[in-house]
C-alpha cells in the first residue's frame, strides 16, 4: 500500500510499504477514506520528537471502512464506517475503566522507554515514535487498529467524512481544553494559538457558555477564522499580549487561559522565545515554553491554566511562584479521546457544530509531503489538511 513515511527531519515521503495484517483477535483493518495532518505531526516533521525510525508510517487522525476483523472482535463488521481515536486503549485496564484512555496500561509496548523519560508511561499512540508504541499510523491506504472493539466509533451514513474525521483528535482536544476551564457564566477565556486545536477550543468555550473568548495568534487568516466564531483577537507580533489582556479584562486577568500552542511557539515573539530557541538548539533545554509562561502571568488569581499544546521534557523558567502565590489550577492531558466521542458526535448530529469549517486543503496521499510543508509554514492560507487516499 501507499503511506506517508518519516525519513528524518523535514523528510517525509509517500512510498510503498507492506499492507497491515491482523495481529490480534481484537484488531481490525480499515481502508482509509480520509486522514489529516495534525500540529503534533509537525513536531515529528521538525525533528523534535525523539526515537523515530526511518520508514515509520505517520498519522493519527484517521477514519475509514472496516475491511477485515479479528476473530475475537464482536463489535465491528465488514463495511462499518469508523473514526479511530489517536489514543490506543484496551478499554479494560485500571485507567481505561476510569475514562483515562490516554493512560491505558496495556497499549504501549515501549513502556520502559517512556518510564525512563516521564516516570510512568501513557498509552500508545498511532504514528508517534518508539516511545509511544511504534505503531504504524493512518496517513496510509490501510490501517491496523489494535483493540478495535474498544476504540473506534461507528458513524452513520448521513454525515460526511470531513464532518466527523476530527473526532479522532482535534475536536475532543479543543473541547477538553475548554472543559478543563470549568466555565462559569460571564467568564472570559484567553486562548493562545488559532491553529486547528485553538479553533476547536474557541468554539467549544462558547458551546460551554463562555461570555468572551480572546484568541491570540499572528497568522491573519487564523485570526479571521477566530473572529468569525465570535472571539476578540490579539496579534502577538503587533501588541503586548499581557498589556492588552489586562486592558480587556479591566486589570484582573482572564478567568482561564488555554495553551493550544505547545513546544513550537514562534521564535520571534519575545526575548524569552529567542532564548528558548537557542537553548534547545544547543541542547541546554528540551522545550520552548514561552506561551505557558505568558498564560500563567495572564491568568487571574485562582483561575485555571489549561494546557493541550504538547511539551516533551523539562521546562525552564516556568513561573511557579506566580502560580502558587495566586492559587492557579493547572489541567493538562493528551486527550482521552474515547471519553468524549459519544457526546461530541451527538453535538455534530444535532448541528451544534460542523467541524469541517477548519478544512482549507484537500488532496491525495502523494501530495502529503509537500502539504506538510505548506501546513507548517502556514502558506497558501493553510489551516487544516485532509488527505483522501
Ligand atoms: N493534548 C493533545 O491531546 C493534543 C492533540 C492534538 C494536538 N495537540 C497539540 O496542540 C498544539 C496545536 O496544534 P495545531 O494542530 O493547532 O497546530 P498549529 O501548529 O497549526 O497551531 C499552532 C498555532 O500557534 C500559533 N503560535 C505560535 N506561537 C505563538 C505565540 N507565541 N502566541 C500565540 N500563538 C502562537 C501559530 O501561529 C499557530 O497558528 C500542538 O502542540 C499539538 O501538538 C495536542
Ligand atoms: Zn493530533
Ligand atoms: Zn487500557
Amino acid at each position: 500500500m501507499k503511506a506517508l513515511t518519516w525519513h528524518g527531519k523535514g523528510d517525509i515521503r509517500c512510498e510503498s510499504v507492506p499492507d497491515p495484517k491482523i495481529e490480534d483477535g481484537r484488531d481490525a483493518i480499515i481502508k482509509v477514506t480520509a486522514c489529516a495532518i495534525c500540529g503534533s505531526d509537525l513536531h515529528i516533521f521538525d525533528g523534535v520528537i525523539p526515537r523515530m525510525q526511518s520508514g515509520d508510517v505517520l498519522g493519527h487522525e484517521t477514519m475509514g471502512e472496516v475491511v477485515e476483523v479479528g476473530r475475537d472482535n464482536k463489535k465491528l463488521k465488514l463495511g462499518d464506517r469508523v473514526v479511530v481515536p489517536f489514543t490506543i486503549s484496551c478499554g479494560e485496564c485500571f485507567f481505561c475503566k476510569r475514562g483515562f484512555f490516554s493512560a491505558c496500561e496495556r497499549s504501549n509496548p515501549d513502556k520502559k522507554v517512556a518510564e525512563e523519560l516521564w516516570g510512568h508511561s501513557p498509552a500508545g499512540l498511532f504514528g508517534y515514535s518508539h516511545i509511544l508504541g511504534g505503531y504504524a499510523g493512518g496517513q496510509a491506504e490501510y490501517l491496523r487498529v489494535p483493540y478495535a472493539d474498544a476504540g473506534p466509533i461507528k458513524i452513520s451514513d448521513g454525515l460526511s467524512d470531513e464532518q466527523v474525521l476530527f473526532l479522532s483528535d482535534i475536536f475532543p482536544t479543543g473541547y477538553m481544553a475548554a472543559e478543563f476551564c470549568d466555565i462559569q457564566k460571564g467568564d472570559t477565556i484567553a486562548i493562545w494559538g488559532c491553529g486547528p486545536v485553538g479553533q476547536f477550543a474557541i468554539r467549544s468555550a462558547f458551546l460551554l457558555g463562555a461570555e468572551r473568548v480572546i484568541a491570540i495568534d499572528t497568522v491573519p487568516e487564523r485570526l479571521a477564522l477566530a473572529k468569525q466564531a465570535g472571539a476578540e483577537t490579539i496579534d502577538f507580533m503587533q501588541e503586548d499580549v499581557y498589556d492588552r489582556l489586562q486592558e480587556l479584562t479591566h486589570g484582573r486577568g482572564a478567568d482561564a487561559c488555554i495553551d493550544a500552542v505547545g513546544t513550537e511557539a514562534a521564535t520571534t515573539a519575545s526575548a524569552d522565545s529567542v532564548l528558548d530557541r537557542v537553548k534547545v538548539a544547543t541542547f541546554m533545554g528540551t522545550d520552548r515554553p514561552h506561551v505557558l509562561r505568558q498564560a500563567i502571568q495572564c491568568c487571574r488569581n485562582f483561575g485555571t491554566v489549561s494546557i493541550v499544546g504538547v511539551y516533551g521534557g523539562y521546562l525552564d523558567k516556568v513561573p511557579m511562584g506566580s502560580a502558587i502565590n495566586r492559587g492557579l489550577t493547572f489541567r493538562m492531558a493528551q486527550t482521552p479521546v474515547q471519553r468524549y466521542l459519544p457526546k461530541l458526535l451527538e453535538r455534530i448530529e444535532k448541528g451544534e457544530i460542523d467541524p469541517s469549517f477548519v478544512v482549507t486543503h484537500r488532496a491525495g496521499l502523494e501530495e502529503g509531503p509537500s502539504l506538510y510543508k505548506t501546513f507548517r509554514d502556514k502558506q497558501d492560507g493553510c489551516i487544516k489538511v485532509v488527505l483522501k487516499p
